[in-house]
């Protein structure tokens, strides 16, 4: 299992790979927007930055400016994958693409019958979204656990990413599902680290330790 950080801020990037938990970052138009940077230089710092895939989305429905955009993200660097939407277009693109020996990775699905398509069509990765299938009235884990399944039995190439968390405790059922990469959010990264008993255990070992040196 891998985690791959889903943001497109450096300072964060920078702060989880000195931590050593990630080997890949995630992108989208909004999570660029959010930056407010210039998109092609901020792109191409965090591929430059993270050895690992680096996934950037396609800004448009059209399949032949997706094949341009793509065509233009993979001549920055050897770690861009292609996101594209996951839509008729988006499939077309993908078996083109993959002719072409552009990785790609399709985004938002919702469903195990969804994410199959992808897979079939030839992408490298297949992402679906946790927290916005939650917010159908489906069961996240339900539908991460059936495309597991099917993509082993099926000897599927593609590798399933989860993505779209909003809590640790969506994380702590990610993680059993076990697909191949989750991206999180760097805050819930960080959530992850933290357990209010672990610092009171090693607040308690300080203060010992403390004790213990005053009597000396
Ligand atoms: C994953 O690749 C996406 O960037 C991300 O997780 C989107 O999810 P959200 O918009 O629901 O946070």
């Amino acid at each position: 299992m891998e985690i791959f950080a889903d943001t497109a801020s450096l300072e964060e990037l920078k702060e989880l790979l000195s931590m050593g938990v990630i080997s890949g970052c995630t992108t989208n138009p909004k999570i660029c927007a959010k930056e407010g940077v210039d998109f092609k230089t901020r792109m191409k710092e965090i591929l430059h930055l993270v050895k690992g895939p680096v996934s950037i989305e396609v800004t448009t429905n059209d399949y032949d400016l997706m094949i341009k955009e793509a065509q233009e993200y993979s001549s920055w660097a050897k770690n861009s994958v292609v996101k594209v939407p996951m839509n008729a277009n988006g499939l077309k693109a993908v078996k083109t693409l993959k002719e072409m020996g552009i990785k790609t990775n399709v985004t938002a699905c919702m469903s195990a019958k969804q994410a199959v398509l992808p897979a079939l069509a030839g992408a490298d990765y297949v992402s679906i979204f946790w927290a916005r299938i939650e917010d159908m009235g489906y069961s996240a884990k339900h539908v991460a656990e059936q495309s597991v399944k099917i993509f082993k039995d099926s000897n599927f190439m593609s590798k399933i990413i989860l993505g779209s968390f909003r809590q640790v405790s969506q994380i702590n059922d990610a993680i059993q599902t076990g697909a191949d990469i989750l991206t999180i959010q760097p805050q819930n990264i960080k959530d992850m680290i933290i357990n209010p008993r672990t610092t009171e255990t090693i607040n308690e070992f300080l203060e010992s330790w403390e004790e213990f040196k005053k009597k000396k």
